[in-house]
């Protein structure tokens, strides 16, 4: 196969960051290429979460890539919180003046984009790992990765690291160009695929002082469960029955209240952390999605602030290669952050607010007990975690 050797964009990883940013550059006729390090299969079957604001459905509209998301994806007009021997639901549409969330998993938006680019273009490798980025601070980047077997170059005007937490393009920066703000979370969750009928019609976030727990759905027929262990617990622990218990306890609504339960398809343990790179620039390398941010997922911000920050950058990268004017691009690490620390914000106190620290007190546990009746009584506290969950607009 003959791969490019030079383009304007060369965009590292294809999870939504990635295949999202080619999709727009593509259709502002900007010339870019993807690499991928994984396989497609292995791409396509990562499972993360599945919730969706409206400014990501816009974008994917935009996109012209929600063909099957407009037939599929589930609207959700509000979320259920679960505290205290005591449910109350949260209504997004009332509290926000008609803002809604959708039900529509990660790996779903990851294939529809796949299939798109691989018809349309432009350039996607599978298997072409990338393992070292130079020339930021000159006027011409170059990235070494390897396919089918060879060592090969790709230059290009820009590098776009969408290569996720662990990816490599962020630690070709040179050193002291950026700084990390981080914080690693005393809990993880263990997270499980059931053929089981979703446990309600809405997402349900359960306080209790055994824990967290999380119920959502992938499907009619398919759960996606979540509940809160200690930090480097083995999921082989967990046999099937002990989750369904400790679900039944920590999500119940009554003494007798029981979960459908179904086989458990995929068990996994996901550890938690708060992370955020700044700048997200350094000359002619850019990061986006996971690469610049992290999230702990309680908020469900992550592929968010993923289409966000694409979003933004190819609005900037087409101010440039069209009138000429690098003012957006100049603005880029700016314009995300403000939305990334909100985000940060809303994630760290969904988390402090639902999860059991080791070591916390029934004082600790009184308090969160008190912020979650506050946001049952109050519509103001209500209407701050309604806007926050689906999506800050920030002028
Ligand atoms: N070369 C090429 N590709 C790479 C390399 C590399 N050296 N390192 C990592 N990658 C690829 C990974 O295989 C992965 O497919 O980069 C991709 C990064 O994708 P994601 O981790 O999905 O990150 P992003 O696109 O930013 O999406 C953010 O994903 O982690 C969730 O909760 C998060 O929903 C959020 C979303
Ligand atoms: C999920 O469906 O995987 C999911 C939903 C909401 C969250 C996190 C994960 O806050």
């Amino acid at each position: 196969m003959t791969c490019p050797r030079h383009t304007r964009v060369a965009i590292v990883g294809a999870g939504p960051a990635g295949l999202l940013l080619a999709r727009l550059l593509h259709l502002s006729g900007i010339e870019c290429v993807v690499l991928e390090s994984r396989d497609r299969a292995y791409v396509e079957r990562r499972q993360r979460a599945g919730i969706l604001e409206q400014g990501t459905v816009d974008t994917l509209r935009a996109a012209e890539v929600a063909g099957r998301l407009d037939r599929e994806a589930v609207p959700h007009d509000g979320i259920e919180l679960r505290f205290d021997g005591r449910r109350h639901r949260v209504d997004f549409p009332t509290l926000t003046g008609g803002r809604r969330v959708w039900v529509y998993a990660q790996t779903e938006v990851v294939k529809d984009l796949i299939a798109l680019q691989l018809k349309e273009g432009p350039p996607l490798y599978f298997d072409a790992p990338v393992h070292a980025v130079a020339g930021a601070d000159t006027d011409r980047c170059t990235v070494h990765y390897t396919h089918e077997g060879q060592d090969r170059t790709l230059t290009c005007d820009y590098v776009v690291g969408c290569d996720g937490h662990h990816g490599v393009v962020r630690r070709a920066l040179p050193a002291g160009a950026t700084r990390v703000h981080e914080r690693t979370w005393p809990y993880s969750w263990l997270g499980i695929l059931a053929d089981a009928p979703p446990v309600y019609e809405e997402l349900i976030y359960a306080h209790s002082e055994r824990g967290f727990a999380l119920a959502s759905m992938r499907s009619a027929r398919v759960s996606r469960l979540y509940l809160q262990v200690p930090n480097g617990e083995d999921p082989a622990a967990w046999p099937d029955g002990r989750i369904w218990d400790e679900l039944d306890r920590r999500l119940g609504a009554g003494p007798r209240w029981r979960l459908e339960r179904g086989p458990i398809s995929a068990k996994s343990v996901l550890p938690m952390r708060s992370s955020v790179t700044e700048p997200m620039r350094h000359g002619r390398i850019l990061l986006a999605g996971d690469a610049a941010h992290i999230v702990p997922p309680a908020g469900a911000k992550g592929l968010n602030l993923a289409a966000g920050d694409v979003t933004v950058l190819a609005t900037a990268f087409a101010g440039l290669y069209g009138s000429g004017s690098g003012e957006l691009l100049e603005a880029y690490s700016d314009t995300c952050l403000r939305r990334v620390w909100q985000a940060e914000r809303f994630s760290a106190f969904m988390t402090t607010t639902l999860h059991t620290a080791p070591g916390a007190s029934s004082f600790d546990a009184r308090l969160q007990v008190a912020q979650l009746d506050r946001i049952a009584t109050s519509p103001h506290a209500a209407a701050e975690l309604a806007h926050n969950y689906t999506g800050l607009a920030l002028s």
